[in-house]
């Protein structure tokens, strides 16, 4: 691949490739805290382009850069840079070709990524558009479930903001390539989009739609937790209606199965109770630190197709 735009490009080889690679990075950053690691891009520089707020993805994707011995650039926020007066993003990302060897890019429209890429010839990576897609956080989370619960024969619930999560939609089409059972709650109005809906259906992939947790909880291996994206309704009375809906607290896990995974992309408002943080069920904070390993997988392997 040149670039990651959307989690659909990537086959189940390929995932399990990128996974094995980020095992060994693990397992290194584990040993040594990256001195075990030789430097292996120590001329290249990535250029970090975040037209959102981000804390998990831009700080991993640096981390990555630096334990693989290479430097970052970072456009800064929206207001500091260029694009406050006007700059389109296909002259932004034309100039950052110049300084850099690879551009992560996190942007409030989707297809964004997807058009980036067709402007310049190095590596560009979807870091999020809009409510679109976020392939490099399905990677961490497939890493994630693949360590905790297995990515064989799973059976995984994803609740909450199923229209405007964009690593729900890079998720699910993921995980079509595993044959996974998805059971996906939510209220009526924040569903999934009705093109995702559609891509998994033509993809034969099991799915259930639900509004109620309760109905499924018993039979998950994995619980994906979900913010309701407040920065992406049109009208702030709609958000009203929704927030809180869905709470995971200790009652709630009561019925759930006592090696249930639960996972969240964070970060939380309220989505999952703090008493679940010290529990074995939590896998959050873990997969928040998976970022660093899986992006150094996917890095190593765009730079080197790039060279
Ligand atoms: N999970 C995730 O994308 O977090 P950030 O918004 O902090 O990058």
């Amino acid at each position: 691949q040149d670039h990651l735009v959307a989690a659909g490009q990537l086959s189940r080889a390929d995932v399990e490739g990128l996974l094995d690679r980020a095992a060994e990075f693990d397992a290194a950053l584990a040993e040594g805290g990256g001195a075990a690691l030789p430097a292996r891009y120590p001329e290249t520089v990535l250029a970090l382009c975040f037209y959102e707020p981000s804390t998990r993805t831009k700080m991993s994707f640096e981390t990555a850069m630096k334990r693989l011995g290479g430097r970052v650039v970072d456009m800064g926020s929206v207001d500091a840079s260029s694009v406050s007066k006007g700059e389109s993003l296909a002259d932004t990302v034309r100039v950052i070709e110049g300084y850099a060897d690879g551009l992560v890019l996190r942007h409030p429209r989707e297809g964004a990524a997807k058009m980036a890429a067709e402007f310049v010839d190095v590596p560009v990576v979807n870091a999020g558009d809009g409510a679109g897609q976020h392939p490099s956080q399905t990677l961490l989370d497939l890493y994630t479930i693949r360590e905790a619960a297995g990515l064989d024969d799973l059976t995984i619930g994803i609740v909450g903001d199923l229209k405007y999560g964009r690593t729900v939609h890079s998720l699910a089409t993921a995980l079509t390539e595993f044959d996974a059972r998805m059971h996906f709650v939510s209220p009526e109005s924040l569903q999934l989009p009705r093109s995702v809906r559609f891509d998994l259906h033509e993809s034969g992939a099991q799915v259930r739609e639900h509004t109620d947790l309760d109905e499924v909880l018993p039979e998950l291996d994995v619980l994906y937790v979900t913010r309701i994206q407040r920065e992406r309704f049109p009208d702030e009375d709609e958000y009203q209606k929704v927030a809180g809906e869905f709470k995971i607290d200790s009652d709630t896990l009561d019925a759930a199965r006592d090696d249930l995974t639960v996972m969240h992309p964070l970060p939380r408002v309220d989505e999952i109770a703090p008493e679940i943080d010290d529990t074995d069920h939590a896998h959050y904070f873990e997969q928040a630190h998976n970022g660093v390993p899986v992006r150094m997988a996917l890095l190593d392997q765009l730079l080197s197709n790039h060279e």
